[in-house]
């Protein structure tokens, strides 16, 4: 009886992560250095900037094809309700709003998935100590992540809350169908018990002394019946699922880490506590003396808010249909009796969402065994076919002083006050630009703000605000599209003629590739080289002195549609990160104003050279980005 899981939530952690590209950074200090790397071949050449950025891009990108899908599913881990947000929260979230809202900006039509954990024991042991009934004490929690995924605009489309009665439906339906399928079982366990860690502990957990350590609190010996869930009879299955797709979970370094804990699997898993010990969770439908506890309530969110029936293939599978609601008997005989699998037969809902690119993003600590083992078992274990499987994009920890930031250790970072005091875009642009996603990155205000100073600052809200203050002292305020062959020979044509004749187009590639890599922090260099060699091509091209002369009259306004132009495509560029401040230029470039403060606004595929027409008029520069002084 010795060797299950007994652990119900165990955190389990790794080493520093490093980038999933060799050699490659995504910190905002070397796309510092790409950008202004690129500024000063603008500089000095005014040509192949792009063409730069293309060999970075050509070295470093995977090449991997972008998903082709009905519906781009997006989800994050959902938080425990057992104290408020921090950064590390923030973090995931404000990752998956980017690469969803940058799908959005593709085309793709998005559904993207967050939420709350509101169960077990931490939960429970929380709302007492603050002297609340759990379920209010959930509310009020789950009211400060709604609050701030308000206030740092993060967008999703459907919101999960595991107390809610259509999770529990699903919940129960699972775990009805897998005992009455033979797959989960009741056995007595006898062994030493963490009451801290509220788990059995195994000879694993003992140190080189052979005690366990003082971080499991008082043991007592225990004996306790639960159910098991057959989770190491799939043990074959994993191996050869994880064998046959390369990247099912990325970076491919947690891939090999995954193997290989998979490879050491052994026992089953315990998914019960008895109501006596916890209350607080999903009853199992077929023993009322006991909830779950605790990875099948968490991680059924995936597929229960997207619509997913967990009768819908019973018969199917081989198991017997139960009957929890009504909307499992829509379906008919006639279907269920067609349906090859799992996902066939499920509602045409939930198979428009779900699919093999169902991207699913998760902190590194929840890798194994929560995700890449007990969840993918799972949907094994219910009938999903290997073509459906997810994949498990794993990012790494924002650590405060080289530990990783959690309420337990006492160090975490108020996002609600870093909002309050620089503003929503310019923590969005911090989180996404200081770490390369898949590794780690510690928190430090000073870089928050000085990356802030030199990109938004300093780069495109300088651009934004003398383009505009030009556009309207020299032209009072309207462009013209000049045609540059007509232009003399010299070295700012050449500027302008490189942009429009191709490098614009390798920009797009970059940008498009690293996004495609899951790498917006690698992405947004493409926009910040774009303002930093157009701020080079105002001090070459001085406009001031242009304006004094009669015979620069066509150079001026064609470096003055330039600046424009660039503008409107660092908006597009910047908008899946920094969605207040591509609105802003918008508005200030007085550009599709009927959209404005919609999504629909921006468009990838707007990204080309000529949009903005011949006699356009702009409107006037208000700052984006006001500088942050330090005190
Ligand atoms: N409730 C579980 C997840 C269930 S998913 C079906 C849980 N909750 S959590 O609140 O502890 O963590 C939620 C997410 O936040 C996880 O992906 C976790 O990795 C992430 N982070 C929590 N602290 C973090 C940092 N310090 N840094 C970055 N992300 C981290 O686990």
């Amino acid at each position: 009886m010795v060797g299950r899981f007994t652990t119900g939530r165990k955190k389990t952690a790794f080493g520093k992560g490093c980038g999933f590209l060799k050699g490659e950074s995504g910190s905002s200090a070397q796309n510092y250095v790409v950008a202004t790397a690129l500024c000063a071949v603008a500089v000095v050449r005014t040509t192949g900037a792009w063409l730069q950025l293309r060999l970075h891009a050509a070295s470093c990108a995977r090449n991997i094809s972008e998903p082709m899908s009905k519906t781009f599913f997006i989800t994050t881990a959902i938080d425990y309700t057992n104290s408020p947000p921090h950064i590390g929260h923030a973090y995931e979230k404000v990752l998956a709003d980017v690469i969803a809202r940058y799908r959005r900006l593709k085309g793709d039509k998005v559904f993207f998935l967050t939420g709350v954990d509101q169960h077990g024991q931490k939960v429970q042991q929380s709302a007492a100590k603050a002297g609340v009934p759990p379920a209010e004490f959930v509310k009020e929690i789950t009211q400060k992540f709604v609050g701030l995924w308000k206030k740092l605009d993060v967008q999703y489309d459907e919101w999960a809350e595991t107390t809610s009665d259509r999770h529990k439906k699903v919940v129960q339906g699972i775990l009805q169908r897998l005992f009455d399928a033979g797959q989960i079982y009741k056995d007595k366990q006898a062994g030493y018990y963490s009451i801290r860690q509220e788990q059995f502990l195994t000879d694993k957990e003992r140190g080189p002394d052979g005690e366990f350590g003082p971080e499991w609190g008082q043991i007592e010996f225990r004996e306790e019946e639960n159910y098991y869930f057959k989770l190491s009879q799939h043990k074959e299955w994993l191996l050869s699922y994880l064998d046959n797709r390369r990247d099912a979970v990325i970076p491919d370094f947690r891939q090999i880490e995954l193997r290989n804990a998979v490879q050491k699997l052994f026992g089953d898993l315990c998914i019960s506590r008895p109501k006596s010990r916890l209350d607080w969770g999903i009853e199992l439908p077929f023993d009322k003396d006991f909830v779950n506890y605790v990875w099948f309530d968490a991680l059924t969110n995936y597929i229960s808010f997207a619509g997913y029936d967990p009768n819908a293939s019973a018969v199917a599978t081989g198991l017997r249909p139960v009957e929890t609601d009504a909307s499992s008997k829509s379906l008919g005989t006639a279907h269920r009796a067609v349906a090859t699998s799992e996902f066939d037969a499920q509602p045409q809902e939930f198979r428009d969402r779900w699919s093999k690119d169902t991207l699913q993003i998760i902190g590194k600590d929840i890798l194994i065994p929560a995700h890449g083992i007990y969840w993918l078992i799972m949907l094994h274990a219910i009938g999903f076919p290997d073509d459906q499987m997810p994949q498990l994009l794993v990012h790494g920890w924002w650590n405060l002083g080289g530990a990783k930031m959690s309420k337990s250790a006492g160090n975490i970072i108020d996002p609600f006050v870093l909002i309050d005091k620089y503003g929503s875009d310019a923590l969005r642009y911090y989180l996404i630009s200081e770490i390369a996603t898949g590794s780690d990155a510690d928190f430090r205000e000073g870089f928050l703000v000085a990356g802030y100073n030199h990109a938004l600052a300093n780069t495109m809200g300088n651009l934004a605000n003398r383009t505009l203050n030009m556009i309207h002292r020299f032209r009072h305020g309207t462009i013209k599209s000049i045609d540059l062959t007509a232009l003399a020979e010299s070295e700012v044509r050449s500027h302008l003629q490189a942009w429009s004749d191709g490098e614009l187009k390798a920009g797009q590639t970059f940008y498009r590739d690293k996004f495609a890599d899951f790498r917006p922090s690698n992405a947004l260099s493409a926009p910040l080289a774009r303002a930093l060699a157009c701020n080079a091509l105002v001090e070459i091209s001085a406009p001031w002195n242009l304006a004094k002369d009669k015979q620069q009259e066509k150079l001026l306004d064609a470096v003055l549609y330039h600046l424009a132009e660039s503008l409107r495509i660092i908006a597009i560029w910047i908008s899946p990160v920094l969605p207040k401040a591509a609105h802003g230029i918008f508005d200030q470039l007085n550009w599709k104003m009927e959209l404005s403060g919609k999504d629909e606004r921006f468009k990838l595929d707007d990204a080309q050279w000529g949009d903005l027409p011949d006699g356009h008029v702009v409107g006037k520069p208000v700052p984006l980005f006001p500088r942050i002084e330090i005190a």
